[in-house]
């Protein structure tokens, strides 16, 4: 292990939107070290230019949510590596906003589920014990406001039951996680409305109007602006202060 490695990170979902730009930032960190998940290395070019921009910071490995080798197979080569890992970032999800709950096909749900809830329960597995070896750990999924159920988007007719549901269960595993680890800091972490591809099909599928009459009162930002300000809230986080809540990019609190 470098002694000379301040944090190591690993970033899932890093092949496009927000997950990108978790790599530009994590590698503009002094000393740090990007794990940068995604589905198939081979088609990660552009991450591989990346590496080559900062030798020994950035490493491209395979990550896929749920796959329970896979991800034991990625905590071996982080041991043989770094011997912890401090800062493990799930961004990695399926958001798909198109239907009711009376028309969401069953496998649509379980793919929601299995991606997002079953996929962080399996990345913390793996990784738990080089969790436990860091001296500042964290484990951080990205949620989603819309995963509110006592919120104000619960009444309103988008069609993000299945999304929105999956992060809801993901909140609940993330907060359990806090309470049955009392080493560790770990939260939800709602990134608001971000500009990436999904969110732009998302509004553009939106046949109900709500996304249009709600375009004057959200700031949509754009992906590296989100991965910045997330990131700078997961590495000032506390587990007194943070731990265990729902918390919102702008470091507000979103009702569960
Ligand atoms: N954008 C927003 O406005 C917004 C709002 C609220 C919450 N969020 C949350 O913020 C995070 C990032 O959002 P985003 O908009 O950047 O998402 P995105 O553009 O849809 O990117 C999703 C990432 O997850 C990866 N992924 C999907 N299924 C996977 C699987 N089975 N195994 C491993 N990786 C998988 C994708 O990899 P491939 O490229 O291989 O498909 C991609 O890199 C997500 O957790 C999302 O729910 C986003």
């Amino acid at each position: 292990m470098s002694s000379s490695t301040s944090t190591v990170y690993l970033v899932t979902g890093t092949n496009r939107g927000i997950g990108t730009h978790f790599r530009y930032i994590a590698a503009s960190r002094p000393n740090a070290f990007v794990y940068a998940g995604v589905r198939d290395v081979s088609k990660a070019a552009a991450l591989d230019e990346l590496s080559k921009k900062h030798p020994g910071r950035i490493s491209v490995v395979k990550c896929v949510s749920a796959d329970v080798e896979g991800n034991a197979q990625l905590a071996k080569e982080i041991q043989a590596r770094h011997g912890r890992v401090d800062t493990v970032i799930a961004n990695a999800a399926v958001a798909r906003v198109e239907t009711t709950v009376l028309d969401t096909p069953a496998k649509e749900l379980d793919e929601h589920f299995t991606v997002n809830v079953v996929g962080t329960a399996v990345l913390f597995q793996a990784l738990h014990a080089l969790l436990k070896a860091s001296p500042s750990p964290r484990f951080i999924p990205i949620s989603s406001a819309s995963a509110s159920i006592g919120g104000p988007m619960m009444p309103l007719p988008v069609r993000v039951a299945t999304y929105g549901a999956s992060k809801a269960a993901l909140n609940y595993i993330t907060r359990k996680i806090h309470f049955e680890n009392e080493w560790l800091v770990a939260f939800p972490l709602a990134p608001g409305v971000v500009n990436t591809d999904s969110a732009k099909a998302a509004m553009a599928n939106d046949t109900t109007g709500v996304f249009d009459s709600l375009r004057e009162h959200i700031t949509l930002q754009t992906p590296e602006e989100a991965a910045k300000a997330l990131v700078d809230l997961i590495d000032r986080a506390t587990r007194e202060k943070e731990g265990g809540e729902f918390v919102d990019v702008d470091g507000g609190r979103i009702p569960w």
